[in-house]
């Protein structure tokens, strides 16, 4: 294990491959990304500097934790939804959840061809999902509620890999967040349909 101090952080790092950082109480760990061994094989000459793919593969690694979480609580939902409109909300969910899983394979697919890893464990994606997590099964109006903020959050985290892949010029990974843009914003708008229609709006 190699350990490094700054002013204000000790990082502590195992294997040159995790990083784990205490500031102050706060415990954050940052992924350094490896070079993928292929790469290190024969080096990416594509037009886009190491340090740029670098950032756009991390930054799609939370987007792609943010997806993958989203994923397993849609399927969650689709699997325990009860009430009276379980049989609408059960076969919506079916729709987005197989949707998200697809998209997952693009995101993962994006980071391996800018000569990264992409993470594909759950200690990963919960280190680096910003998706809430509910506690027990909620009610079906609460599954609504929770899938409106959990298609929002991924569309905050997309607009922070859009800047770095824009500002990069890497036209493939900003193609790929324009789609998801889309899908995210307009599930979280039919979803909020709903909550409008029961008269339970969210602000
Ligand atoms: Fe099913």
């Amino acid at each position: 294990m190699g350990r490094a101090d700054s002013e204000q952080a000790a990082v502590f790092c195992v294997e040159n491959t995790l990083c784990l950082r205490v500031i102050e109480d706060e415990v954050l760990f940052l992924m350094k990304t490896e070079v993928a061994a292929e790469v290190k094989a024969m080096p990416i000459n594509s037009g886009l500097e190491e340090k740029d793919r670098r950032e756009i593969a991390e930054s799609l690694s939370r987007m792609m934790a943010d997806t993958y979480t989203l994923y397993l609580k849609t399927h969650n939902f689709h699997w325990n939804v009860t009430g009276p409109m379980f049989r609408t909300l059960h076969l919506m969910f079916e729709e987005q959840y197989k949707e998200l899983g697809e998209a997952v394979d693009k995101i993962a697919e994006r980071i391996r061809a800018l000569g990264f890893p992409a993470p594909g464990t759950y200690q990963e994606f919960t280190r680096l999902t910003s998706i809430r997590l509910d506690e027990g099964v909620p009610d079906a109006e609460k599954m609504i509620r929770s899938l409106v903020e959990g298609h929002e959050t991924v569309t905050r985290t997309a607009r922070e890999t859009f800047k770095v892949a824009d500002r990069a010029k890497d036209e493939a990974t900003v193609d790929l967040l324009t789609d998801r843009f889309q899908v995210h914003e307009k599930t979280a708008w039919m979803l909020r349909s709903l909550l409008a229609k029961s008269a339970m709006a969210m602000p």
